[in-house]
């Protein structure tokens, strides 16, 4: 049994803010955001629109999309560093909305790698034969977490969600190897303070990110029986561009193989992959039996890569 992903949805807070927006914020120029960042405006949810909320609008995209009914996912498993709150966790509350009645759910998290984490894990429970269908989420308000007089904070995040299906694929298809790595040391580069504000050395993570995206791309393609010209489509985490290029040059991939949706949503970390991966499928990008590599990295540290063949 292989699982792969049967459906994808997605969900973009309407309200933009840009660069010029942040110059009457805080002490920062457009031209600094782009240059450093490839950010050029990122979404931001409105105040009456939760984590919950944007998770459960991709979910249903998700479900319809592959052609299944909510009662029959088995597992759900939302990816966030952004709850509701506590508990219920999101998972549990996106259950309920969607009458996924069936369904055992949790939140996973491992800040911008969770939806990583969260495929890994939906993959061993349908290839161990347990259950047909899982339910992944990554999703984020990270606007609720960002201290907006912090410069070097304020100008990197942005909200939004993008969900899939896991189900059994046809041989050959679907997650051919995945990596996934902590490393509990670097917590202090990355971490939310007693103000529930994110606090960063964007030096340090920017180190670890460029080395750890390149080396878990390398290693998934490795462990797939694969080398790097097998590789059709990359789809990182969209964090700084800079970033994403290093892991792009890593696999000596052309600028059009490389997903980019960084400078129109910002960092959404739990749910930058699956967004990205859902506009390429809708832009008509990545075909049926093409091999993509979705990498990702974030606060923890934490890391996770996955090399898939995309196709039912
Ligand atoms: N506008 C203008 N100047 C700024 C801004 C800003 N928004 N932010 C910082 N600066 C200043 C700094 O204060 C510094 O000034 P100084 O030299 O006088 O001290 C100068 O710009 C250069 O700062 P650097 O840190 O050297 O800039 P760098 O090129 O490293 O870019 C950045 C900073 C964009 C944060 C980069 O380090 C980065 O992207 N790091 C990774 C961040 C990341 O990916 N985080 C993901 C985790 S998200 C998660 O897990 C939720």
């Amino acid at each position: 049994m292989n699982a792969g992903i049967i459906g994808l949805g997605r969900y973009i807070p309407e309200k933009v803010l840009t660069n010029h927006d942040l110059e009457k914020m805080v002490e920062t120029s457009d031209e600094w955001i782009r240059t450093r960042t490839g950010i050029e405006e990122r979404r931001i949810a409105s105040d009456d629109v939760n984590t919950s909320h944007m998770a459960l609008a991709a979910a249903k995209k998700a479900l319809a999309d592959a052609d299944v009914a909510a009662e029959d996912i088995d597992m759900i498993l939302v990816a966030t560093v952004t709850p509701d709150q506590a508990f219920p966790t999101v998972a549990c509350m996106i259950q309920e909305q969607l009458g996924a009645h069936k369904a055992c759910a949790m939140d996973i998290s491992a800040a911008c790698a969770g939806f990583m984490y969260g495929l890994v894990t939906g993959k061993q429970f349908i290839e161990s034969g347990t259950f047909k269908h899982v339910l992944v989420v990554g999703v984020e308000k990270l606007s609720r977490i960002t201290d907006w007089d912090d410069r070097n904070t304020a100008v990197l995040f942005g909200d939004g969600a993008g969900a899939a299906v896991l189900g059994s694929v046809s041989e050959g298809k679907g997650i051919l190897s995945f990596e996934l790595g902590a490393d509990g040391r670097g917590g202090k580069h990355l971490y939310l303070d007693e103000k529930d504000h994110t606090i960063m050395n964007g030096r340090e993570v920017f180190k670890f990110a460029v080395r750890q995206m390149g080396e878990s791309s390398v290693n998934v393609i490795e462990k797939a029986g694969l080398s790097k010209e097998d590789v059709d489509f990359l789809i990182p985490h969209q964090a700084n561009i800079r970033i994403m290029e290093a892991a792009r040059e890593r696999l000596e991939l052309p600028v059009e193989k490389m997903s980019k949706t960084v400078h129109k949503y910002g960092n959404t970390s739990a749910a930058s992959i699956p967004i990205s991966l859902c506009e390429e499928i809708e832009a008509g990008k990545i075909h049926d039996g093409d091999v993509i590599v979705m990498v990702g990295f974030g606060g923890g540290l934490t890391w996770g890569a996955i090399a898939m063949r995309w196709g039912r």
